[in-house]
Parts: C-alpha cells; structure tokens; sequence
C-alpha cells in the first residue's frame, strides 16, 4: 500500500476535532453546529479528519462517525488515536474496536499511538500487535503522536513490513519541537502531523490583553499570558498586515506557511465561519517575500521550543485515564 501522504486525492491540510468532543473549549458552540461545520468541511476538499478516543470520551468519534456514515467512505481519510494508557497488547484492540464502532466504519485510514506509552508497557508486544491488526485490514497506515526520537528509533524496531508513516506532534508557528527530532523525521520520511498548528486561536489575531479565549482548554496555554500576547504581538501586527495585503485572514496565511514548511497542519473549528476560512486556505500559495517576513519575525521575537513528548511517562495508566476524564 502507498503511503498516506503520498495520495493524489488527500487534501494538503487536515481538520481537527477535539472540539467536537464539545468539553472545555468554551460555550460559544453546540453539537448541531459541529456537526454541519464538518460536513461543510468535507464538502469543501478537507478530506483528513483527526480524532482520538478520548476527546471527549468518545464523543469526537461519534460525531464524526454520524456525518461520514452518509458519505462515500473512499473519499475520506480517518485518522484516530489509541489514548497511550490504553497502549499496550492486551488494551489495543478493544480500543480500535470501540473507535470503529462510534467511527461507523470498518477500517481506520491512520491509527495512532497517541503518547508515548508508559515506562511499564512491553512495547515490543504492543507495535507487533498494532502490525497484527493492520494485516487483517482493520488499520491501513499507522502512526504515532508526541514520539521522541529515540521512542520512534525504538518502536520502528518493533515492526517488520509496517512503517510508522508520521509523528503528531504541537507545531506552529511560534511552538516547534526540537530540530533534532525534525531531522530525524525528514531522514526517515516520517510526516510532522501539526497539532495546535493556529496555537489554539493564538495565531487567528482576534486575542489580546482584554480578550483571552473562554473554556478551561486554554486556561493552561501560556500562548495566552499577558506577556506572551505582548511578546508576539509583531508577529501578529505582521500576519495581520500581509494577510490584508493579500485579502487574505491570518488563519489562512498561518496554514498556507506551515504547509510550505512541509508540515501536514491539523487545525481545530467550531463553526462553519472558521470551516470556510480554514478550507480558503487551500488555495493560497505565498510569495517568497511573505516567507522571508514571516520567518525574519519569527527569528527576532524567537519562539519555544518543544519536547515532542507529552506525558511523563512514570505515571501508571491508571492515574492519566483519570486526569483523561477532562478531555
Ligand atoms: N496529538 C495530540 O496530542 C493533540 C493535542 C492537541 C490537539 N490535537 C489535534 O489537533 C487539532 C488542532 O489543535 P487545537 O485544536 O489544539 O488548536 P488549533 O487548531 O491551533 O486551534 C483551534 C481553535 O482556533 C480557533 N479557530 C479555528 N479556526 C479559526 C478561524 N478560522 N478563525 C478564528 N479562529 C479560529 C477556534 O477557537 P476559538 O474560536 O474559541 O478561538 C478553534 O477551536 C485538534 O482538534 C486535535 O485534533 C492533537
């Protein structure tokens, strides 16, 4: 089978769906409104949806299962998350059995691991099962999220005629991970899945000092701090004047940059206003001008770099499907 990013007909960006698992991400929104957000999106060429089983503890799936049972399940490409305390031999494919039930589907275009699993995970047993279940057709490309390098390096071990085709992991334009690890994949074809790729909303230009996002999602994110809005604001002032320049929205520019950086970004939505703004972004291409402003700022205001992993992995399974319970 080809890889997945090599397909012709997959679009050049994807669309995120933490939001619908309608948790924490403010009450400035509802199920209906997900729901036709998301065919909009399908309708409009976004034909890469990411999920997980534990946005929303299996509500993002479902959702999503509802809108795509109707529509031709070739043209689509899902792509879901094993929840890394469910990542071991034994958890695996009752979890992938319960995505496909709430997906309506019978097979997974991209199935990853979504954190590195626990120091405590045999997880040799686990990549060979997860080969296991790609041979009977239930998965057809597989992938992981927030991997190391070294944790890539080892799980890769693990499989014989698989190949872990892409590592989801925070990148946008003011958060990327280590260069090393960047390096890493780019040497083994390994494909930056971009999560947060609008830095939760960051990049849109509509936060400030006097408007911080609503819902406990973001309460956390120090994008939002007084100090960082303030950090980043020339970025910002500069995103906002190319895209007016172009008649275009910063959320279009953002995306259309990150792809040009060969990154495949996956941004979140709520609406069907930020679909069509999401899906506009399609078409824009930028000058060689644009690039060299945006990374000029981007190098003078400097940005954070990130781990690449998410969750200390000491912590037993049972203690984050606990704290999961928030997602
Ligand atoms: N693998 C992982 O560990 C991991 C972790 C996090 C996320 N993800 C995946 O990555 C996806 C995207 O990341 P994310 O949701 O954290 O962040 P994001 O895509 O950077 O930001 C999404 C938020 O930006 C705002 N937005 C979207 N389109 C907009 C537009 N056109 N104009 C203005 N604002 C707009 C919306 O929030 P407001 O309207 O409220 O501002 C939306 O909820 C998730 O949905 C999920 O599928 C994966």
């Amino acid at each position: 089978m080809d890889d997945l990013f090599s397909k012709n007909d997959l679009s050049s960006i994807g669309i995120g769906t933490w939001q619908l698992g309608l948790k924490g991400w403010g009450n400035d929104y509802d199920e209906t409104m997900a729901m036709d957000a998301l065919r909009l999106a399908l309708r409009s060429g976004l034909n890469f949806i990411d999920t997980a089983e534990i946005y929303g503890a299996g509500k993002s799936e479902s959702l999503i299962g509802q809108v795509t049972v109707t529509e031709e399940r070739r043209k689509i490409y899902i792509a879901t998350k094993v929840a890394g305390f469910n990542a071991t031999a034994r958890s695996v494919e009752n979890s992938l059995n319960g995505s496909l039930k709430r997906l309506q589907t019978d097979y997974i275009d991209l199935y990853q691991v979504h954190w590195e699993p626990s120091i405590y995970t045999d997880l040799e047993a686990l990549f060979r099962q997860l080969e296991k279940l790609m041979k009977d057709g239930r998965i057809n490309h597989l992938g992981v999220s927030n991997f190391s390098k070294g944790m890539l390096a080892k799980a890769s071990e693990y499989l014989g005629d698989a190949k872990i085709e892409s590592n989801q992991i925070k990148f946008n334009l003011v958060e990327r991970p280590h260069t090393d690890l960047l390096r890493y994949m780019e040497e083994h074809r390994i494909k930056l899945i971009g999560w947060s790729p609008l830095g939760q909303g960051f990049l849109t230009g509509k936060y400030g000092s006097g408007k911080r996002p609503s819902g406990y999602t973001r309460r956390v994110n120090r994008l939002f701090s007084k100090r960082n809005l303030a950090r980043w604001e020339p970025l910002l002032e500069t995103l906002r004047n190319i895209s007016t320049e172009r008649d275009i929205t910063p959320t279009q520019l953002v995306l259309a940059y990150e792809r040009e950086l060969g990154v495949y970004p996956i941004p979140g939505f709520k609406n069907i206003k930020q679909v069509n703004e999401i899906a506009g972004s399609l078409k824009v291409g930028l000058t060689q001008e644009d690039k060299d402003l945006i990374m000029k700022i981007c190098d003078q205001t400097g940005v954070f770099t990130t781990s690449g992993t998410m969750s200390p992995r000491i912590i037993p399974n049972f203690i984050v499907k606990m704290m999961s319970l928030f997602i």
